[in-house]
């Protein structure tokens, strides 16, 4: 039987230039979709599929992201004396069980599979998940709990695919396919952006994986790829043929929060889909977009 899925790695220790000058001072992960950061999203969606250990690799700039995790004492003083019990309440739910979080620093911004490596003690010898919060998925069940029920299944490697318009394969880590049922993909490559002219399929990797600890010696090569980077995807890539390894189309919308685009698109879906202000956004929607 396989090792259970316990372990968490948020490569955090990015710049955010795409989102400049939002992310001069502030973390990128610290954004809000609705009024939740991005870094909530993905804690609570590991959490929801039974993950309890979190490794943030972080540089510079980042303690808020650590802080946001923390009890906030005198807040919470203050809004007891304010009587105002919904916000306490749910403050009280999104803590995590002391010890939870560890973070290591990735000093040089080197890749993400460097930013993994930094992870390795973290890691040790267990299967663990890779979140990057950029990537928000909308969906029924968590796109997390969806890739550690495959892993359950098959106790390899998955990774959470969707399809790309072929002039976007530069973009993504993209995967060359063996056979696909049409929601689990059994993968013979993965090439890290490639070019649409050598693209090998126009399938593409979002921010969701379940990994196997071996990925660490390989990366630990430090191997340049696409960008001069250390690229998580030649890491993995070198797993293939020696562990089971699965793309899963996943059910749900995937939203690139690194984006204008994709960020503003994320805030109105995840604000229609809220009960509190989901009408009135729709109304204001239909009332300004006029056809
Ligand atoms: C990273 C990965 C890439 C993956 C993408 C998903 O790229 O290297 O394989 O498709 O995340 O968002 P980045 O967005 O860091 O350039």
């Amino acid at each position: 039987m396989s090792k259970p899925l316990r372990k968490a790695v948020l490569p955090v220790a990015g710049l955010g230039t795409r989102f400049l000058p939002a992310t001069k001072a502030m973390a990128k992960e610290m954004l809000p979709v609705v009024d939740k950061p991005l870094i909530q999203y993905a804690i609570e969606e590991a959490r929801a599929a039974g993950i309890e250990q979190f490794c943030m690799v972080t540089g510079r700039g980042k303690t808020a992201l650590v802080e946001h995790f923390d009890i906030a004492f005198e807040l919470e003083a203050t809004l007891r004396q304010r009587g105002k019990t919904a916000e306490l309440k749910m403050l009280h739910d999104q803590q995590l069980p002391p010890g939870s979080i560890v973070t290591v620093r990735q000093q040089e911004p080197l890749g993400l599979g460097h930013a993994i490596w930094c992870a390795r003690a973290f890691i040790g010898e267990d299967p663990f998940a890779i979140l990057l919060p950029d990537d928000l998925v909308l969906s029924e069940t968590p796109c997390m709990q969806q890739l550690a029920d495959v892993y359950a299944e098959t106790g390899g490697c998955v990774v959470a695919v969707t399809e790309v318009p072929r002039n976007q394969t530069n973009r993504y880590g993209i995967l060359d396919i063996e056979s696909d049922d049409g929601r689990l993909v059994a993968v013979k490559g993965l090439v890290e952006k490639p070019k649409p002219a050598d693209a090998p399929s126009n399938l593409s990797i979002i921010g969701r994986y379940v990994m196997l600890p071996q990925v660490i010696e390989y990366l630990a090569r430090m191997q340049r790829g696409a960008g001069n980077e250390v690229q998580l995807t030649d890491g993995m890539a070198q797993l293939i043929g020696k562990v089971p390894f699965h793309g899963l189309r996943y059910e749900g919308r995937r939203f690139d929060c690194g984006d204008r685009i994709g960020f503003l698109e994320a805030q109105i879906a995840f604000a229609l889909k809220r009960p509190d202000i989901g009408p009135a956004v729709r109304a204001f929607l239909k009332s300004y977009v006029k056809p």
